[in-house]
């Protein structure tokens, strides 16, 4: 048998969203198994901050700026890394944000941003990534959902509906993309603490209730997403392609 590596040396990786939380430390896991790693995200004080935390951990990465909800940027993103590195093989499309408010009280503006960002710029930027990867023939696509693409819970009405099209588009980019040796999955976290769930989370009622519903009885840490992320980014998952990997201590599953 010949064994696949969890090895990604030689692989060029973007990450969005890259300069905080998840995707920070998504990147920081395939940096430190040998990918060759972009981070982007809109903000490029925390991008340059994120790169010199690497660096300091002996991971070398290039920080570029992208909204990805502006297709014109996310082309250039694409292009420059191109230009620059030769390829485009893996890709984690984290970028993504949370309004969360009663249904009553949730203004058009707030379903349009949150859409935006979550799923259109998901799109924007996994269309411009699979356009090169086909002409590679090879690629790696990981789209961040969340365990509530799967489930439904209270105040998460645009959340939930976008990380929901997240999981569906998975399947079908998954579909297109097989002939073009490039597999497609998401990963769907429970609650991680991260910049955006800190607040949320220093409820002590609101994380004993996340606790108490969870098998593995503890908050997720970004740590908990090393191993499916290195796992889908690399070929030992090669024969794995349109599922969703909920990463959630057991949360969906009760
Ligand atoms: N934390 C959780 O419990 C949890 C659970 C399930 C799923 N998730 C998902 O995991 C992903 C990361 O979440 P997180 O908790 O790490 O969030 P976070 O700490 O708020 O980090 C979000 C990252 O996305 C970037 N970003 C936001 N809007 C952007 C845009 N329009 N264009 C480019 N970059 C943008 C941010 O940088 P800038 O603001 O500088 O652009 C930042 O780097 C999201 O998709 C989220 O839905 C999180």
């Amino acid at each position: 048998m010949n064994i696949p590596t969890f090895d990604l040396n030689g692989k060029v990786a973007l990450v969005t969203g890259g300069s905080k939380g998840i995707g920070y430390g998504m990147a920081e896991a395939l940096g430190h198994y040998g990918a060759t790693l972009v981070i982007s995200s809109r903000g490029a004080a925390d991008g340059e901050i994120a790169v010199s935390q690497l660096k300091e951990k002996n991971i070398a990465a290039t920080y570029i700026p992208c909204d990805v909800t502006k297709k014109d940027q996310v082309e250039q993103l694409v292009h420059q890394i191109v230009e620059q590195f030769g390829s485009l093989d893996i890709l984690v499309n984290n970028a993504g944000m949370n309004i969360r408010k009663p249904l009553v009280e949730v203004e058009e503006n707030d379903w349009d941003t949150v859409f935006n960002v979550n799923l259109k710029g998901l799109f924007l930027v996994g269309q411009a990534c699979a356009k090169q990867m086909i002409k590679q023939n090879y690629g790696k696509i990981i789209n961040i959902s969340s365990i509530l693409g799967t489930i439904g819970m209270q105040f998460q009405t645009s959340y939930a509906a976008s990380k929901g099209g997240i999981n569906q588009l998975t399947k079908v980019w998954a579909e297109e993309l097989a002939p073009h040796n490039i597999t497609v999955n998401s990963i769907g976290p429970g609650y991680i603490i991260t910049p955006m769930t800190k607040e949320w989370l220093s409820d002590p009622e609101r994380s004993e209730k996340i606790i108490s519903s969870t098998m593995i009885k503890r908050i997720g840490e970004t740590s908990d997403l090393v191993g499916p992320v290195v796992f889908l980014a690399s070929d030992t998952s090669k024969y794995v392609t349109g599922q969703v990997l909920h990463v959630d201590g057991g949360y969906t599953a009760r």
